[in-house]
């Protein structure tokens, strides 16, 4: 059975300043288990991208002064694993298995090109998205570093 080295819970508000602050709190939290540095990268960035989505797009419909969390929980495990889930209470996604194609996006064509999803899957060893229309996201990520 896998025990759990470290954990942590984070909410922070949905600010893009917050998408700077995740990569840090990755960094600083994964040191522990001495990542290399290809991937603490990899980690940084899938964070990163499921953090802006949640911001982005779960938050889209937001006036300016309404604020939505973002939830991100980190688990360190002494087999190397990490784990990361990002959830928020947004608009939630329809169809999944179409926002996960590469390319898809629903957001500004110029500012969005539709590779998060890539980029998280690319970085990771696994990635599960959950999410209900009109309750909200959650992504599941899991990375095993190194021996
Ligand atoms: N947390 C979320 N809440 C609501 N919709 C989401 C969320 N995350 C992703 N989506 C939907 O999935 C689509 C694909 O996401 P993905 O991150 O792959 O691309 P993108 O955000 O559109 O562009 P990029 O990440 O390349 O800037 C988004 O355009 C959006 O419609
Ligand atoms: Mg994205």
């Amino acid at each position: 059975m896998k025990k759990i080295v470290n954990e942590m819970k984070l909410r922070l508000p949905s600010k893009s300043v917050n998408e700077g602050v995740c990569r840090a709190v990755i960094s600083a939290f994964s040191a522990e288990l001495n990542p290399t540095v290809e991937e603490l990268g990899d980690l940084r960035c899938a964070v990163s991208e499921a953090v802006t989505n949640s911001i982005v797009h779960g938050y889209a419909h937001l006036k300016e002064d309404e604020i939505g969390y973002v939830y991100i929980s980190v688990r360190l495990y002494d087999c190397r694993e990490i784990t990361v889930e990002v959830s928020d209470n947004g608009c939630g996604i329809a169809d999944v298995e179409q926002a996960m194609r590469p390319s898809f996006t629903t957001g500004e064509r110029g500012e969005r090109c539709g590779m998060g999803f890539l980029v998280m899957e690319s970085f990771t060893d696994s990635l599960t998205v959950k999410s209900r229309p009109g309750k909200g996201t959650t992504v599941l990520m899991r990375k095993i570093l190194k021996p």
